[in-house]
């Protein structure tokens, strides 16, 4: 992984936080847990905390689990009465199975082998109760190589506390293992009208087919219930909600 959530975490804080509309976010995952009546929820890759500040506000039982200690550290100063594990999605126990676990934002991009994939399957399998509900978030690689097939770029901004940032993305195809992305991008903050670089990123990501992931989960012991259409700010999604057998 990059530096995105260790060097530049802050900087990430700042600029999704006026990129994704959270609020819509926690709508969208609490009526999923809601309508299979489930009651308590571990979010893997819960970030700076964002989603977490509206499960905690609106009582739900839930817990975070992240890789990064730097953006642990800001989603405990945001939500102080939250418990936060710093682990990994491939391999982590939770002290008893949960009935619910979530991974929003894209964040199985980061899991470029069929191993990790595999593994973090089978270990969210095994934290979840019987009947428990898996869902996640996935860029759709049928509709996204077409789009950066001859490489893409693009700039995004954000002014967060009255400060302006500017991020220069580039997206080249890396089709060397599966179809992965290599997104490379710039940082950058407005200092008395001027563009000063803060730091770069480099990340590949990767890309899902539906099919694929039907595959993943059938063989490692889910049911898929659902699969939703939906798009993020920049990428093309489906959200796949799946039941442990
Ligand atoms: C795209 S961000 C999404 C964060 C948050 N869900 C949001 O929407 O703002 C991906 C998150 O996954 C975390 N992450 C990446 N690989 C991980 C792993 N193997 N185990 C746990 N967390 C991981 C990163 O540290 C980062 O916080």
């Amino acid at each position: 992984m990059g530096k995105l959530y260790s060097d530049l975490a802050v900087v990430y804080e700042a600029m999704y936080a006026t990129f994704i509309d959270y609020l819509e976010e926690y709508n969208f995952y609490s009526k999923i847990i809601n309508r299979y009546n489930k009651k308590n929820l571990l979010e893997i890759g819960s970030g700076t905390g964002n989603l977490a500040s509206y499960f905690v506000k609106k009582s739900f039982d839930y817990q975070g689990l992240d890789f990064s200690k730097e953006m642990i550290a800001i989603a405990k100063a945001k939500v102080p009465n939250c418990k936060f594990i710093e682990g990994d999605m491939r391999n982590f126990k939770l002290e008893k199975p949960i009935q619910s676990i979530i991974m929003t934002g894209r964040t199985i991009s980061y899991l470029v082998t069929n191993e990790d994939v595999k593994s973090t399957f089978l270990t969210v399998n095994k934290n979840l109760e019987k009947g428990g509900v898996f869902c996640f978030d996935f860029i759709d690689a049928y509709r996204f190589i077409p789009e950066i097939f001859n490489e893409k770029r693009i700039t995004h901004k954000a002014t967060y506390n009255n400060i302006n940032y500017m991020r220069k993305s580039i997206w080249e195809l890396n089709l060397e293992s599966g179809m992965d992305v290599q997104w490379t991008s710039k940082y950058y903050k407005e200092v008395k009208n001027e563009w000063i670089e803060i730091g770069e990123d480099h990340a590949n990501v990767r890309t899902f087919l539906k099919s694929e992931l039907e595959i993943f989960l059938t063989i490692n012991g889910f049911a898929i219930k659902d699969i939703i259409e939906r798009k993020s700010y920049f990428f093309p999604t489906y959200v796949i909600v799946a039941e442990k057998k």
